[in-house]
């Protein structure tokens, strides 16, 4: 897959392998990386040295799920990539709170999936 020239959302995208997707998918020249994070200052302190867009979005609430995708669209145009890396994980066999990662809220992604181009 190729993210040169497209539109790419990151939730989580404040730390760790979100952070580090947001600067492989700049670094591959995406032509707009947009940071949705919980925390807003982690996501502008990624957005901004990549020239990025830095969204507080909180995945366990549909209502900023679905602001970060009208946002972005609007401003920077289709979204072609949509990485839901910030989200739970839990497993059919445990109990529904218990929760198998750091705590991360339930929300509406359920499971987390990563998107890596080739090359990166
Ligand atoms: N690191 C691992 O070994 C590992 C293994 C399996 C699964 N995962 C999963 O991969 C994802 C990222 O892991 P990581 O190690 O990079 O985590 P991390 O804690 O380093 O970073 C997570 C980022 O997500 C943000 N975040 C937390 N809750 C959020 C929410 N409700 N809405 C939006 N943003 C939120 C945090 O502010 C932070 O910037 C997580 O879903 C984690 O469960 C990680």
């Amino acid at each position: 897959m190729q993210v040169a020239g497209k539109v790419v959302v990151v939730t989580g995208g404040g730390n760790g392998i979100g952070r580090a997707m947001c600067e492989a998918f700049h670094r591959a020249g995406a032509a707009r990386v947009v940071v949705a994070d919980i925390d807003p200052a982690a996501a502008r302190a990624v957005a901004t040295p990549i020239g990025g867009a830095a969204f507080k979005c909180d995945v366990g609430k549909e209502k900023d799920v679905l602001h970060v995708i009208e946002e972005t669209e609007h401003q920077f145009g289709p979204i072609e990539l949509f990485c839901s890396n910030a989200a739970s994980i839990r497993c059919r066999s445990m109990p529904a709170e218990r929760p198998t990662n750091r705590g991360h809220e339930a929300g509406p992604f359920t499971s987390w999936r990563t998107f890596m181009p080739h090359g990166i």
